[in-house]
């Protein structure tokens, strides 16, 4: 609701408009370059930028003391262009002088070293001074421009946890005992979750317990989830706290921006949780220069938002037009990736697209990273893309407000099995949880379905099919859930290392695995995951990678067995009809070919309709609102496409009438009303 309200918000006569500018930081500037670049956003038809994000040192210069001048003036002159201001509370980087006046404000890592500043987000969660500074900070800002004409939206922080979490010092030690406390009651319960009988853990008082610092050998698993959970908790009452001043000054809508599928168990945090907090769900998205089919990543991340946002439009408050500068190697972005990117966010329900950020800096460590407005200037390329690409966007205007077509494939990806799957002294390093995800993301997305994202305890018995890839962690809730979709009718496919704990990283005793064996209607015994390269042939389905098991079917049928190798003959691939639905069991990493062979069995009868002219290059998604629909028809490759289908195309202005050909690395929006 509120992104529909923002991007009416960003044109001068409400008409909705798709968000579109970046992060600008005029203070890196002297003060003569900011007309300019308020002239040349409007060239590139910018509407938002994102103001003051990394300010906090020139607004508080010391302690009590606000210098806002420069900010006026800024605010001003965007106001005056008509650019509209997502406004940063300016607590994500703070001051040297915080950091000197109140040194155990400064984070600790897991072997016991205290962080320094000069970089960013020199903080721990926990520090009563920081939040202290961060609320007054956040206070004086609200005060002074909750009701300036060019703020219509608030920005609290910047990416939470990416470079400060979890904090290990005594002040978060301290913070973590009273959340355990609140949690388990009493120090029993405690004990009795994290195990603590093993090796001669047993702790007699709260007070004992520390954060699972660096230890001889591995820290206990629960302590270690328990202490990501907290952590989480900690960063999100910052949020909570600074959130509130702002929601106290101003109704305009607060967001604080993701950064998708970032945050394992080294960053943690659980942002099914967060997102609730959200009045708009943002993120941030950067693409990896090295991995060749990176916009697979992207899309199952968009979705992945999509499922955050809870299927409303959300939005990308950051994305590259072209290089990073924090790989090992940065490479620019090829002609028209940029287009495709941004493309497929908003495909996937983006109704705002933004970058880091306007104007390329010119010192600091970010000085490689591109921007949209290059250190070349006008005359290059890269410039020229963008303002084509703010073309783009108005001509696509019409989509806002609108939803992705709802799609019938749901995957499942839990914070906690997640964080659960990443904890030591498992059967295998390899079994990952979001390259598993992807591989049934991107091999559906190669057949142009769409999938959801969403949690093993939502609602999904709209979907026809459910995936669940390494649900290493499970709840009773999830289970019960699960089994009742597919009692109802539902598809399920569950793969290998899946029900194997609760949410106190205890077994689901019996065999494997675990909680879903009984629904599976399978008993596996052992695990034997394959060395890094090896694959081992199944009887159907192709090869599999990365895990094996010995075991052997309860109630199920057997698809396919190992055809050799140390599980030879042990099920690989099974399928048992339950209630009215049915649920596979895939106990192995299927590579794209089986995937699909599957999928297609799977997908019989309708549950799964493939779109026409989709490949593993050419990805195609629509939105829809009434009987109106946008197919965006994006082609990675290097080969032209055609696709059936009667329309007009918006980039164009084209009448499609029944086939659309799409040129190597082009995207094409066709508007199709139904007649
Ligand atoms: C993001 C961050 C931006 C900028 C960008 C560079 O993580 O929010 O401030 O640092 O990365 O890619």
């Amino acid at each position: 609701m509120s992104m529909d309200r923002l991007s009416r918000l960003l044109s001068d006569d409400g008409t909705p408009r798709i968000g579109f500018g970046g992060d600008y930081n005029p203070e890196q500037w002297d003060p003569s370059v900011w007309a300019e670049d308020v002239a040349l956003m409007k060239e590139a038809g910018v509407n938002l930028v994102s103001v003051g994000i990394f300010s906090w040192a020139l607004l508080e210069p010391t302690e009590g003391v606000y210098e806002f001048g420069w900010l006026d003036d800024v605010l001003e002159l965007l106001h005056n262009a008509g650019i509209r201001v997502d406004l940063a509370n300016a607590s994500a980087s703070p001051p040297p002088w915080l950091s000197h006046a109140y040194p155990e404000s400064l984070p600790v890592t897991r072997s016991g070293v205290r962080l320094g500043y000069g970089s960013r987000q020199a903080f721990c969660a926990s520090s009563a001074d920081y939040r202290r500074a961060a609320a007054a900070l956040t206070r004086k800002i609200v005060d002074r421009y909750a009701s300036h004409p060019a703020v219509v939206m608030w920005h609290v922080h910047n990416e939470y946890g990416c470079h400060n979490q979890p904090c290990y010092c005594e002040v978060s030690g301290r913070a973590f005992q009273v959340w355990l406390a609140a949690k388990y009651g009493t120090i029993d319960a405690v004990n009795a979750a994290w195990g603590t009988a093993f090796w001669s853990q047993h702790y007699s008082s709260f007070r004992e317990i520390t954060p699972p610092r660096q230890s001889g050998a591995s820290v206990n698993t629960c302590q270690v989830l328990d202490f990501a959970r907290f952590s989480s908790d900690e960063l999100l009452d910052c949020f909570r706290a600074e959130a509130a001043i702002i929601r106290d000054g101003s109704s305009h809508p607060v967001t604080t921006n993701f950064m998708g599928f970032s945050m394992g168990l080294d960053k943690p945090i659980d942002y099914w949780k967060w997102s609730e907090e959200m009045d708009i769900v943002s993120n941030d998205h950067y693409l990896i220069a090295a991995d060749p089919r990176g916009y697979q990543e992207l899309a199952m991340t968009a979705d992945f938002l999509r499922g955050l946002a809870g299927g409303e439009p959300w939005m990308l408050m950051e994305h590259s037009t072209s290089a990073v500068n924090w790989q090992p190697r940065n490479r620019a972005k090829a002609p028209g990736e940029m287009l495709r990117n941004t493309m497929q966010h908003v495909a996937r329900g983006a109704d705002a697209a933004l970058f880091f950020q306007w104007r390329a800096s010119v010192a600091g460590t970010e000085k490689f990273h591109s921007a949209m407005l290059p250190h070349g200037g006008v005359s290059t390329a890269r410039w020229r893309e963008v303002v084509e690409l703010g073309r783009s966007l108005q001509a696509i205007s019409e989509v806002v407000g609108s939803r992705v077509t709802p799609p019938s494939v749901a995957i499942i990806h839990d914070t906690d099995a997640r964080w659960g799957n990443e904890l030591s002294d498992h059967p295998s390093v390899d079994v990952d949880v979001i390259a598993e995800t992807r591989r049934w993301h991107s091999a559906l997305l190669s057949t142009g379905v769409t999938s959801d994202i969403r949690r093993s305890i939502d609602e999904v018995s709209r979907y026809d099919v459910v995936i669940v890839p390494v649900q290493y962690l499970i709840t009773q809730d999830g289970i019960d859930n699960l089994t009742g979709y597919v009692e109802q009718g539902g598809a399920l496919i569950v793969t290998y290392f899946s029900g194997i704990v609760d949410e106190d990283d205890h077994l689901h005793l019996g065999s494997y695995p675990g909680a879903f064996a009984e629904l599976l209607g399978v008993s596996m015994e052992e695990f034997f995951p394959l060395l890094a390269e090896e694959q081992v042939e199944l009887t159907r389905f192709g090869f599999g990678r990365v895990f094996s098991e010995y075991g052997t079917v309860t109630t199920a049928e057997v698809l396919a067995e190992y055809a050799g190798g140390a599980t030879a003959g042990s099920p690989a691939v099974t399928r048992r009809s339950f209630g009215t639905g049915v649920a596979y069991y895939v106990g192995t990493s299927l590579d794209r070919a089986g995937m699909l062979e599957l999928l297609e069995q799977v997908g019989g009868g309708g549950r799964i309709v493939s779109a026409p002219g989709a490949s593993d290059d050419v990805e195609i998604v629509s939105r829809s609102a009434g009987d109106r629909s946008w197919v965006f028809v994006i082609n990675h490759g290097t080969q032209a496409a055609e696709v059936a289908i009667v329309g007009v195309e918006l980039l164009s202005g084209r009448t499609v009438d029944g086939s659309l050909r799409v040129e190597a690395g082009q995207v094409a929006v066709v508007r199709v009303d139904a007649s």
